[in-house]
């Protein structure tokens, strides 16, 4: 039943990467790739891998959605007693990486991860549908629960409890991932890919390498 795996392969044939055709700066390039990849109508454009490591080197990959970036970093948010929220507390660095397969096209982007305010917590927070809000205050995220009926009861009382909006949880909050190296890969013909690798230096001055496929 699984045999196709071994033989699934497709040609890369999009686009090429070169120092040419690259920004000087990785975040102009970030911008330029995801208004391509949102121009293409890629869906869940803003959805990354976030892997983290915990204190003891376990390493642990998921998705979140990106929220938002700047020169600053990279934002998205999240339940701070989630297994990746306790992992960042004990080893804040951390890889996210965006897969836009359409475009062949990865981005990784590793750094150091801050958390955001709680204001900002707030804004966002107050800023999604009350649904998403009842369902966050719900869930202890990545925490056991003993079935799906007391999930749906505690938050049918909370619906009840608040009808314009729920208190956010303490722990959920926003997490900044501030960049420093990123790689942009182009899949080419052949197998023969692009990869451009950006790493700051200690004086905050990007350097440009191009990697081996
Ligand atoms: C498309 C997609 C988007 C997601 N967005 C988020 C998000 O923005 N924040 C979040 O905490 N989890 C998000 N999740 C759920 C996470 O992948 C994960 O299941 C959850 O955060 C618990 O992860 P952890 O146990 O490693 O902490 C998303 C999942 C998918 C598939």
């Amino acid at each position: 039943m699984t045999d196709f795996i071994r033989d699934v392969r497709r040609e890369y044939k999009y686009a090429t990467l070169s120092r040419t055709e690259v920004e000087k700066n990785p975040l102009d390039q970030f911008r330029r790739w995801i208004g391509e990849a949102e121009k293409a109508q890629i869906q869940d454009v803003t959805a990354m891998a976030l892997a983290t490591a915990d204190a003891k080197g376990q390493p642990s990959v998921r998705i979140v959605l990106l929220k938002g970036f700047d020169e600053t970093g990279f934002s998205w948010f999240s339940d701070g007693g989630s297994e990746k929220g306790l992992a960042l507390a004990g080893n804040p660095r951390a890889e996210l990486l965006f897969h836009w397969r359409e475009l062949d096209r990865q981005i990784r982007i590793r750094g150091q991860v801050v958390t955001l305010s709680q204001a900002e917590a707030d804004a966002y927070f107050y800023s999604r549908p009350l649904a998403s809000q009842l369902a966050a205050a719900t869930s202890a995220q990545s925490r056991p629960v003993a079935n799906r009926e007391e999930l749906e009861s505690r938050y049918k009382l909370l619906a009840e409890k608040h009808t314009e909006r729920a208190p956010r949880p303490a722990a959920w909050g926003g997490f900044k991932l501030q960049p420093e190296a990123y790689e942009f890969w182009q899949g080419r013909e052949g197998r023969l890919h692009d990869r451009l690798h950006f790493q700051l230096d200690a004086n905050q001055q990007w350097h440009l390498q191009r990697l081996q496929p």
